[in-house]
């Protein structure tokens, strides 16, 4: 197993985070699912940078937090309403054993402030996150509060679970950790950086069925490919993204 993952086993109920681990980025999973990850980010890019200790992984098993011999984690809700409940004791428990590992505890709901690139750059200046992942109708609502959780929403859309979510937001940080990307110019030339999508890319070969690459960008002349790359970049944001488009020219204006 790559020994930048830790995957706790049924008797390891408290974390053992240690002098020794403390490099990388630490990404802490509490999940029904431990198999879920690494998942994506064990491959490609997230891969390297896991193999390599740019960041390490460690998945709890919630159901080894539950006080019954049932092994049951969620109840009925009180008031009535359809489906399961998280039940505070267990979550409580489950935090308090990844009491020591770093970072900011984030629940992923689709309650939660929705995630974007510029929350992404915060959390990769962290030393690491956990992640609670939810699953039936989410947790109840004292343990979110006790625990100061910070509710995160990927979209505007149900998941079965937090963790897809919790993946997604990892994959997000974690391509802009030192050493995870060969090039910088790839981070600043992205979309949403200068509040703008990216421009049209293309590559070889320069006609391609009859349709010939914009000039300009085998014109070399670098000034004007620069101002084409971002009159591109304007007018797709203007007509794709209206909500980006009005705050850019809002702080154009400044
Ligand atoms: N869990 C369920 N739906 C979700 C969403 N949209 N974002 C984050 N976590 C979720």
């Amino acid at each position: 197993m790559n020994k930048h993952i830790q995957s706790q086993t049924k008797q390891q109920y408290s974390s053992s985070f240690c002098e020794k681990d403390k490099t990388g980025w630490h990404a802490t999973v509490l999940t029904l699912f431990p198999t879920m990850f690494p998942g994506p980010l064990g491959l490609s890019l997230a891969g390297k940078a896991l193999n390599s200790g740019i960041w390490n992984l460690k998945t709890l098993d919630i159901r080894n937090f539950a006080p019954n011999k049932s092994r049951s984690v969620d109840d009925y809700p009180f008031g009535g309403g359809s489906g399961m409940v998280m039940r505070p004791d267990v979550v409580d428990t489950a935090l308090e054993a990844v009491a020591d590992r770093p970072g900011p505890r984030l629940y992923p709901s689709p309650r939660g402030a929705i995630f974007d690139q510029s929350w992404a750059k915060i959390l990769a200046k962290e030393p690491g996150a956990v992640i609670f992942c939810g699953r039936y109708e989410g947790l109840d609502e004292r343990v979110i509060k006790a625990r100061k959780l910070k509710e995160v929403s990927i979209g505007d859309f149900v998941l079965s679970g937090g963790e897809p979510a919790a993946l997604i937001i990892m994959d997000a940080l974690i391509r802009l950790l030192p050493g995870v990307l060969r090039t910088t110019t790839a981070l600043t030339e992205e979309s949403f950086e200068n509040g703008l999508l990216e421009y049209p890319l293309y590559t070889h070969p320069r006609n391609w069925n009859g349709i010939i690459v914009p000039e300009i960008l085998t014109s070399g002349d670098h000034a004007k490919v620069k101002a084409w790359k971002r009159l591109e970049a304007e007018s797709i944001t203007r007509k794709r993204r209206p909500d980006l488009w009005k705050q850019y020219m809002k702080n154009k204006d400044k």
